[in-house]
């Protein structure tokens, strides 16, 4: 038996006992006569003594030259501590050992195995499984457990089943590219990994499964940013004989169930808002509503003068910084520095102070006088002391520069507390997207989402008019869950195939299969899918989704531990029927 008890268990109430221990070496402290090992586990830590007065001489030796990180079985007393630590559970006691086995040696680690590690973040990546070990790391995977047992609870609770889908498929579009695998068996031909399980959960709603829920891995090649990994995980989810209401009202429920459950947090129901007023009061698909900072469109307002900049722009739009009247010249110079840069892209920003008096100052005074200027703070909700930003130009940049400085002013004002949350719907989202270099439209969603009822028409006069049945769930500002109402019959799918630019063969190639099936009783049907990375770490107060999966990719993509993606061998090559042409 290796132990008998874990590291963290151990307390005043165990003194006396015998126990049996295993661990690494946390740390080790020899003051002569007596040696100090912390011996560590996934559990916690326990603090074991060696002295002179009670300890083999050959035990002390060996406890002196304990190295960090050695793996030992230790077998000793219970004892009460002279000098306690109130900081750890098991800080009442200590255990006295009588028998000590070395089972394994360690290397000397890298980098320091504590909360604040002195090792970066490439190292911590090339031996993860150290920085697993570290209390953080462990702490976030533990805790990432506890969201998908109760996920897995609430949902099978809820009448919904557990059902595998493949991985080797075809390719699933969801904006993003696949990534594929060659096959050995068929020349020439390719599986794609799946963006998402969306034509298999489909399919099993034609299977009569009616509530389908999988954690499930997908695939996409897209671009890695701190909320976006290659292959992440979603919660996966599809009913049959639902609208969009009842699907709201199923993954609220869910959503609130966690908050409670892992956060302790009741939420009454949460505030939906249709795309289009997301985009005009935040200039954002998935607005952040822990702060106020709304957008005022200023046109009406501030079009009436001689202001060039302004009376040429499509949209003029002002947020109010609250307390920002306290920021110097200096400041307010580096904020507009700030929406210059390339990532944001603002030409210029026009500021108006409002004093704690009641009065205005702007830097266009000489366009603008103090009624003007009452009436930008109403339109912004400006307050005396806050200072109004606003940036002019065409509607979807300066809406996107704007959001862009909302955030980033209330990260500064610390308005985005990590442990308050503040879920919403974001509804009627448009069913397409043009695409400004092409110039063709996309589907917005998926090319499977359901238009809304009786705008199927439109499709042909004013394609980017045509709202869909589509919904995110948007948690603290950011995108923690998307879906839809499907199309569930064959002539609307090949409609819509037919807008997003597919001929009739490339439609039936690709999706045949799903066309098919639509003819054997489809039930209308729709669902919704989270993703689990996201959700954890929001849930955990933090957005960088790395720090909750255990291995991760770095931000070219790669796993630098085991060094993946590689090159592979002549043969293996050949075996799959491809040729390198690597210029
Ligand atoms: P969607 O593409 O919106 O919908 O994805 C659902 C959710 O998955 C998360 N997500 C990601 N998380 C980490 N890394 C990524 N690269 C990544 N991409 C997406 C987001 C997102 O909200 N089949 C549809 C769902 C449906 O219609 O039912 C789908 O995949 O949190």
């Amino acid at each position: 038996m290796y132990r008998s008890n874990t590291c963290g268990e151990l307390n005043i109430s165990h003194i006396e006992t015998e126990v049996t221990l295993s661990g690494w070496v946390h740390k080790q402290r020899d003051k002569g006569f007596v040696v100090w090992v912390d011996l560590r586990d996934r559990y916690g830590i326990t603090q074991l003594v060696f002295d002179e007065e009670r300890t083999a001489a050959h035990l002390l030796e060996t406890a002196r030259k304990l190295g960090r990180e050695t793996v030992i079985q230790v077998k000793g007393t219970v004892i009460e501590r002279a000098s306690k630590n109130p900081n750890i559970p098991t800080g009442d006691i200590e255990v006295l050992v009588t028998e000590l086995e070395i089972l394994n040696e360690s290397l000397l680690p890298p980098f320091t195995i504590e909360d604040e590690t002195d090792g970066g973040e490439d190292l911590r990546m090339k031996y993860r499984y150290l920085d697993i070990r570290r209390n953080p790391v462990k702490e976030n995977l533990m805790f990432r457990h506890k969201v998908s047992m109760e996920v897995r609870k609430y949902l099978s609770d809820q009448g919904f089943i557990d059902v595998e889908t493949p991985y080797l498929i075809k390719s699933t579009p969801e904006g993003a590219r696949d990534f594929l695998v060659p096959s050995r068996m068929n020349e020439g031909q390719f599986y794609a990994l799946p963006q998402s399980p969306q034509t298999f959960k489909q399919l099993l709603m034609v299977g009569g499964m009616d509530k389908y829920f999988q954690i499930v891995k997908c695939f996409r090649d897209e671009d890695l940013r701190a909320d976006r990994q290659p292959e992440f995980t979603q919660i996966d989810c599809e009913l049959a004989f639902v609208e969009q209401e009842d699907i709201l009202n199923t993954f609220e429920g869910l959503t609130k169930h966690l908050l409670k459950e892992i956060k302790g947090v009741e939420i009454d129901n949460f505030p939906r808002i249709t795309f289009d007023d997301a985009m005009k009061r935040y200039g954002n698909d998935k607005p952040d509503i822990r702060f106020g900072m709304e957008f005022g469109e200023l046109n009406t307002v501030a079009q009436h003068k001689d202001f060039n900049v302004f009376n040429s722009a499509e949209l003029v739009v002002g947020i109010a910084v609250p307390g920002g009247n306290s920021y110097t010249r200096k400041e307010i110079d580096k904020l507009t520095d700030w929406v210059k840069r390339p990532q944001v892209g603002a030409l210029g920003m026009v500021y108006c102070r409002c004093n704690e008096d009641g009065s205005f100052k702007s830097s266009v005074d000489k366009f603008y006088d103090q009624e003007d200027l009452s009436q930008w703070a109403a339109a912004t909700h400006a307050e005396p002391g806050d200072l109004i930003c606003v940036l002019s130009g065409d509607t979807n940049k300066v809406r996107s520069q704007m959001s862009a400085l909302r955030m980033e002013l209330a990260e500064r004002l610390g308005l985005r507390k990590p442990e308050e949350f503040a879920p919403l719907w974001v509804i009627d989202f448009p069913l397409l997207e043009l695409d400004e270099e092409t110039g063709n439209y996309h589907a917005m969603h998926h090319p499977f989402t359901s238009p809304k009822p009786g705008q199927l028409d439109l499709l042909d006069s004013d394609p980017g008019a045509v709202k869909a049945n589509a919904y995110d769930l948007v948690l603290n500002g950011n995108e923690i869950g998307g879906g839809s109402i499907r199309i569930h019959d064959k002539k609307t799918q090949a409609i819509m195939f037919k807008h997003l630019g597919f001929t009739e063969e490339e439609a039936k190639a690709q999706f045949g299969f799903l066309m098919d099936a639509f003819q054997y009783g489809a039930p209308p049907h729709g669902g919704i899918a989270f993703g689990l990375d996201r959700l954890v770490a929001i849930l955990g107060g933090q957005e960088t989704i790395r720090d909750f999966i255990a291995f991760p990719k770095n931000n070219s993509g790669r796993d630098v531990m085991i060094d993946a993606p590689a090159t592979i061998d002549d043969t293996q090559l050949k075996e799959l029927h491809l040729k390198l042409d690597l210029e």
